[in-house]
């Protein structure tokens, strides 16, 4: 039976909200468990159906995951396997991060590649380049990937074309206990590279972040468990605070990391929003009129986020004047557009350009979500619509937002789930499998 959402828009958003623990942290460090001998303990980890997905490929890697609340225990030392089956592995794009820490751990793996999906290709070459710079032989079959490294993977000097999150994760989980030093340039900065080398070190590894930004990891022997806390969500935070400023209202977002966004407020401040912002909270006051922003681009860290993109495209739709996003990280996340303008909104795309005239007011409508974070947009557009909006493809947005009803409803929202029994009368698209994080 297919879940919906159903929103009543036209709500100011009141209230406090406690953010849940960061999905893009949560999955490379449940990754990086395969590679500990021992008991891993991890707080604040989201129930997403994402997480649930790492838990079910760590149970078949061999170890035993128990979960109390947001804390998840992981007991790494039954781990013996080294395959992972098609059907686990296309659950998440993120599992390809699986295979640094499986070769570390194993010396060797066997799993297929996640896949393109509807964002673009999603490449893993980097990956795979880094990987066999440091030892491991990989050969690509049908889609598949038999790994094995015949010696102990030997640390070196890795350089990036382009700084990838994933890539990034995959060479720190695999020279974590390679022989030797590996200097990653050009490594990805993301706040949640940060959590993950804080793990591992947490383990007993020696990862460093250097002047410049290049990473250097010195290769221990072994990994002990450790007792580690998630840092907290900021694309969840930048969904809530970007829900705020499209439908006016007082918000506080409690248990963040402000540092992590800063350079995302004043895309808010200049839209016309109040931020307040201390260590650990957020914020956002907004009247609901909002003024265009005229060049938004998605970078690499500290720079806009790709993943929020979506989302700001939402909350800019009623904004007085013209705004322009420009996606420089993938050829295709604008399907939430089409969404956005059956309720009214005027975006155009031209290649990786939005142009988003504001308009006065969007409509409810029935929409659907095709990939995660064109959910949370569409959350954003019902929220702030007059009338109703029903979303179908809660699936999606189960992957990254715990709990987003209970969390929206805790801020005023007229939010629901329900059931679809097929009663509705209204157009059904057809199904899109997302694997986008
Ligand atoms: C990306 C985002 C990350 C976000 C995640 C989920 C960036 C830099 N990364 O991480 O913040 O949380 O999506 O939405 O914004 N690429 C290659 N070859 C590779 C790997 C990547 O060409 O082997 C290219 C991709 O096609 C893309 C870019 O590099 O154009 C970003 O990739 P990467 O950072 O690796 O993506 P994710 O790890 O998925």
């Amino acid at each position: 039976m297919m879940e919906e959402i159903i929103i009543h828009g036209g709500r100011k958003l009141e209230g406090k909200l406690k953010l849940q623990g960061s999905k893009n942290s949560s999955l490379p460090i449940l990754a990086a468990c395969v590679l500990v001998n021992g008991v891993s303990v991890l707080h604040n980890c989201p129930v997403l159906t994402d997480t649930e997905a790492a838990v079910r490929i760590l149970e078949h890697l061999g170890c035993t995951v128990t979960r109390r609340d947001h804390t998840l225990t992981v007991d790494s030392r039954g781990v013996s396997c080294y395959t992972v089956p098609e059907a686990m592995m296309h659950e998440m794009r993120s599992s390809i991060v699986f295979l640094g820490a499986m070769l570390g751990r194993l010396g060797k793996a066997e799993l297929c590649t996640p896949g393109g999906c509807e964002i673009g290709l999603r490449p893993i070459d980097l990956h795979l380049s880094s990987l066999r710079l440091l030892g491991a032989e990989i050969e690509e079959q049908n889609a598949c990937l038999h790994c094995v490294c015949s010696k102990k993977l030997k640390g070196t000097v890795i350089s990036l074309s382009f700084p990838s999150v994933g890539a990034t994760e995959n060479i720190m989980l695999a020279a974590a206990t390679a022989e030797g030093s590996t200097t990653v340039l050009n490594a990805a900065r993301e706040p949640e590279i940060d959590d993950l080398a804080a793990f591992l070190n947490a383990c007993g590894a020696k990862i460093r972040v250097c002047e410049g930004g290049a990473i250097r990891i010195d290769g221990v022997k072994e990994l002990h468990g450790a007792e580690h806390t998630v840092i907290s969500d900021r694309i969840a935070a930048l969904t809530y605070m970007a829900a705020a400023a499209a439908c006016g209202g007082d918000v506080l977002l409690e248990q963040v990391q402000t540092a992590h966004f800063l350079s995302v407020n004043r895309v808010f401040e200049q839209a016309g929003c109040r931020i307040t912002a201390k260590p650990d909270s957020l914020r956002i006051q907004s009247n609901g009129r909002l003024r265009a922003v005229r060049d938004i681009r998605t970078l690499p860290y500290p720079g806009f986020p790709t993943d929020a993109q979506a989302a700001v495209m939402a909350m800019l739709s009623t904004a007085k004047g013209t705004s322009v996003m420009v996606e420089t990280i993938f050829e295709n996340r604008f399907h939430h557009v089409h969404e956005l303008n059956r309720m009214g909104a005027r975006i155009r795309v031209e290649g990786r350009v939005a142009i988003i005239d504001g308009v006065p007011a969007l409509t409810g409508a029935p929409v659907t979500a095709v990939d995660l974070r064109a959910g949370g947009a569409l959350v954003i557009a019902g929220l702030c619509a007059e009338g109703t909006t029903v979303i179908r493809g809660v699936q999606h947005i189960d992957r990254g937002y715990e709990n987003t009803e209970a969390c929206l409803r805790t801020l005023c929202a007229d939010i629901e789930r329900s059931a679809d029994c097929g009663s509705r009368q209204q157009p059904i698209q057809p199904p899109v499998r997302s694997v986008l994080g």
